[in-house]
């Protein structure tokens, strides 16, 4: 079973799969993120998250992200759902579609095809949507005393409204796959309804 991770920054994905992942028990369970968690991906990550690549083109970090995808797919992804184990991945194409689509303004219809090519058409079984205000996400980041040294984090607000509302729409369009958590609530209160998602929806 394939379960991703997704809201804007600062909403508390991370979080909550580790808790989530301690909560199941770590075997049979591959813990991944995107960018990053394959040798490609973590070259990319740094100029992709690097603060200093500010400018970089709409289109050319779209390009970057799917090229980290295609390889974490072929490599971590895919070899870990066929060995039969449970993967949680912290973002996937749901982020290109709200960040590059939604937020930067390129067409959703050109990612959707974009993102089937580059993740071999692989589809989440389960996705978590962190869904809370910006300024509550901004804030948090602040506490975690890593605020604003990324290069999304050093976008306005407005960004990141777009990049929820783009999410938000997902959730919509996707109602299916897409299970929305509202994340001002605790880290106890949301793994205890993630879990609860969770196995209604593990194969038997
Ligand atoms: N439910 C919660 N209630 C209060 N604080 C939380 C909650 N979940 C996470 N946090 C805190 O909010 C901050 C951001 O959480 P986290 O790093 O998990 O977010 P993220 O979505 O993974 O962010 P990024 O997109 O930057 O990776 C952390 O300091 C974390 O401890
Ligand atoms: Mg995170």
């Amino acid at each position: 079973m394939f379960v991703t991770f997704e809201g804007i920054d600062g909403s508390g994905k991370t979080t909550l799969l580790q808790a989530l992942a301690e909560t199941m028990g770590k075997a049979h369970l591959c813990l991944t993120r995107e960018p990053g968690d394959s040798a490609l991906g973590k070259r990319l990550r740094e100029i992709v998250l690097d603060a200093k690549t500010k400018g970089l083109d709409a289109r050319a970090e779209l390009f970057l992200f799917l090229a980290d995808r295609a390889q974490h797919v072929a490599q971590v992804i895919r070899p870990a759902l066929e060995r039969g184990e449970m993967v949680f991945c912290d973002r996937y194409c749901d982020s290109t579609l709200a960040y590059q689509g939604a937020a930067r303004g390129l067409s959703q219809d050109c990612i959707m095809d974009l993102n089937a090519l580059a993740s071999f058409g692989l589809e989440p079984d389960l996705t978590f949507l962190l869904d809370l205000p910006v300024s509550v996400a901004k804030s948090r980041m602040q506490q975690r005393n890593e605020a604003f040294e990324g290069r999304f984090d050093s976008y306005d607000g407005s960004f990141h409204e777009a990049v929820r509302a783009g999410f938000l729409e997902l959730a919509t369009r996707y109602a299916e796959r897409i299970y929305v958590l509202d994340a001002t609530r605790s880290l106890k209160e949301l793994v205890s309804e993630a879990h609860k998602q969770l196995l209604a929806r593990m194969p038997q």
